[in-house]
C-alpha cells in the first residue's frame, strides 16, 4: 500500500498522512531523545527568570537535565546538570515540579561536596591529592551546553555542532522580530502532567480548523477559516478571509474585526469573548476597553477597516498614557506574522501587538502517552509593574485554564487513545488548513532519519 517517500515543502499541498508510531511507540520516544532532543534548540525559560548574577533555572528533557545560570549582568551559561564526580544531579528538580530555580554563588554537589563556580569550573575537591595530580580542570568542570536568547526566551542546545540559534529560528525570527517579545513579561504561567504524547498536545493548538468542532461558541464572533504555511522548520497559521472584499490589514491576525454587520459592536464582542474564555490572554484589557468605546466614538456605518484603525490607535494611546509603548510594527508586518507560530519542535507562539499566548509540551519520563504541558501569557507592562508570577500546577479544567483551553484539553487525551485503535488507518490532515502539522512531521521525520519508516507518506 503506501510507500514511504521523502516529502518536500512543495508536497505539503498534497493530501498526506503520517503513522501513529510517533505518538504511541516507546521505542520511538526513546529514539527521540538521541535524534531529536539532543540536536534541536529548545526554549528552557525566559530571561526574566534569571535577572541577577547567580540566578539559575533547571530544564529537564527526558533523562537530560540542563542548568542555566546568569554568570554576569549580560551573560548566561548552560551546563548539563550533573556532577562530574559520580554523576549525582547537581540541582534536584522534584518530580512534582517542572523546574527548580534559585540563586547561588557556587554550586555544591550534595553527595561528596565537589564545588563549582558560576563559570562551571571546579573550585573544591575533597582530598584531591588522592588522585595524585591526574585530574584535569576540563574533566572536573561542568559540561557546557550551548545557550542563546531570542525574544526574551532562553534557548539551549545539547549538540556542540549545532547551527547558531538565529539561523535555526529563521525565517520565523525575522518575521516576528518587530513584536519585540523581549519587552514582554509573564502575566501567568501554568503547567500540568497530561495524558497524551507531547506532539498530540502541541498539535491541538496548531490549526484553527478545529474551532468549528471544538469551540463552536466562537463561531458567533468571527470567521475561522485559516491558511497554514511552512517556513522551513517552523510554521504559521492565520485567518484566511475567503471573501476577497472583506480582506483587509489585520484580518489574518487576532486583532481583527468580528463577525456581524456593525464592526464597532462585533469587534468588541470578539475581543471580550476571547479575553473571558482564553484565561485573560490572546488580547489585553487595554484592547478590550478601547473596543468597548467604539460604539460611542464612531458613527454607525463606519467601514470595518476604519473601525480597526481607530480601535488600535486609541488602544495605543491608552497604553502610552499608562507607560506601555507599542512596538514599531506596521499592519503589513502584523498581517505577515499571521495568528500563530509553531517553532520546531515544541514551542507555540500566538502573538499580538503587546502580548502573546505560548505553549510548550515535552515528554514526561519515558511514557509516550504522557507529557508535561505548559502554557503562559506574556504581555507588555509599565516599567516595574509586571506581576510576580511562578509556575502553577493546574488541573486541566475550565476553572483553571478558561473554557477554550478546557475544550482543547477535552480532545488531547482522547486523540491519544483513539490513535491506538487498530481501526484507525492513519491521519488525514487538511492539506490547506493543517499544513503546519504536516510540515512538523516532515521535519520530525528528517531528524529521526530513515530508521523510522512510514513517518510521513502519501495517502
Ligand atoms: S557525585 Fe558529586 S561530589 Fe560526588
Ligand atoms: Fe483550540
Amino acid at each position: 500500500m503506501n510507500k514511504p517517500v521523502e516529502i518536500s515543502v512543495e508536497d505539503l499541498i498534497e493530501p498526506l498522512t503520517y503513522s501513529v508510531e510517533a505518538f504511541t511507540s516507546r521505542d520511538y520516544a526513546a529514539a527521540e531523545a538521541d535524534l531529536l532532543w539532543a540536536k534541536v534548540w529548545q526554549h528552557a525559560g525566559r530571561v526574566e527568570e534569571v535577572p541577577k548574577v547567580g540566578d539559575f533555572i533547571t530544564y529537564d528533557i527526558g533523562d537530560d537535565a540542563i542548568l542555566v545560570v546568569r554568570t554576569a549582568p549580560d551573560s548566561l551559561k548552560a551546563y548539563h546538570n550533573v556532577c562530574p564526580h559520580r554523576g549525582r544531579r547537581l540541582i534536584d528538580t522534584p518530580c512534582d515540579a517542572n523546574r527548580t530555580c534559585g540563586n547561588r554563588k557556587r554550586f555544591v554537589c550534595g553527595f561528596h561536596g565537589w564545588t563549582f563556580d558560576l563559570q562551571g569550573k571546579n573550585t573544591y575537591i575533597l582530598d584531591e591529592s588522592d588522585w595524585k595530580g591526574e585530574l584535569t580542570s576540563e574533566r572536573t568542570s561542568l559540561a557546557e551546553v550551548r545557550v542563546d536568547t531570542w525574544g526574551g526566551w532562553i534557548f539551549i542546545n545539547m549538540d556542540p555542532e549545532c547551527v547558531p540559534l538565529r539561523d535555526y529560528l529563521e525565517p520565523a525570527a525575522g518575521i516576528l522580530d518587530p513584536f519585540a517579545f523581549e519587552k514582554m513579561r509573564y502575566k501567568w504561567r501554568q503547567w500540568v502532567i497530561y495524558d497524551s504524547n507531547w506532539k498530540t498536545a502541541l498539535e491541538a493548538f496548531m490549526e484553527p480548523y478545529h474551532v468549528q468542532g471544538t469551540h463552536p461558541q466562537l463561531l458567533e464572533y468571527g470567521e475561522y477559516y485559516a491558511y497554514s504555511a511552512a517556513h522551513e522548520l517552523h510554521g504559521v497559521s492565520g485567518f484566511d478571509q475567503r471573501n476577497p472584499d472583506l480582506k483587509m490589514d489585520q484580518s489574518s491576525t487576532i486583532t481583527r474585526a468580528g463577525k456581524g454587520p456593525d464592526a464597532r459592536i462585533s469587534t468588541y464582542e470578539l475581543q471580550n469573548e476571547i479575553y473571558n474564555t482564553v484565561n485573560n490572554a490572546s488580547t489585553t484589557e487595554t484592547l478590550v476597553n478601547a473596543a468597548k468605546r467604539l460604539v460611542d466614538e464612531l458613527p454607525e456605518g463606519t467601514p470595518a477597516q476604519e473601525v480597526i484603525a481607530h480601535w488600535l490607535a486609541s488602544a495605543k494611546a491608552d497604553d502610552a498614557a499608562r507607560g506601555v509603548d507599542w512596538p514599531e510594527i506596521t499592519s503589513q508586518q502584523m498581517s505577515k506574522a499571521g495568528l500563530a507560530w509553531s517553532i520546531f519542535p515544541n514551542m507555540a507562539i500566538l502573538q499580538g501587538i503587546t502580548f502573546a499566548l505560548c505553549y510548550r509540551a515535552r515528554p514526561y519520563g519515558d511514557d509516550p502517552s504522557k507529557c508535561i504541558f505548559e502554557s503562559y501569557a506574556i504581555e507588555r507592562f509599565p516599567d516595574g509593574q509586571a506581576p510576580k508570577t511562578e509556575w502553577v500546577y493546574a488541573e486541566p479544567t475550565a476553572e483553571k485554564w478558561g473554557s477554550v483551553l478546557a475544550q482543547d484539553f477535552s480532545n488531547m487525551a482522547s486523540v491519544q487513545r483513539g490513535m491506538k485503535s487498530r481501526g484507525f488507518r492513519g491521519t488525514l490532515p487538511n492539506p490547506h488548513q493543517e499544513r503546519k502539522v504536516t510540515n512538523f512531521h516532515r521535519n520530525l521525520a528528517r531528524y529521526m532519519g530513515r530508521g523510522w519508516p512510514r513517518l510521513l507518506k502519501r495517502t
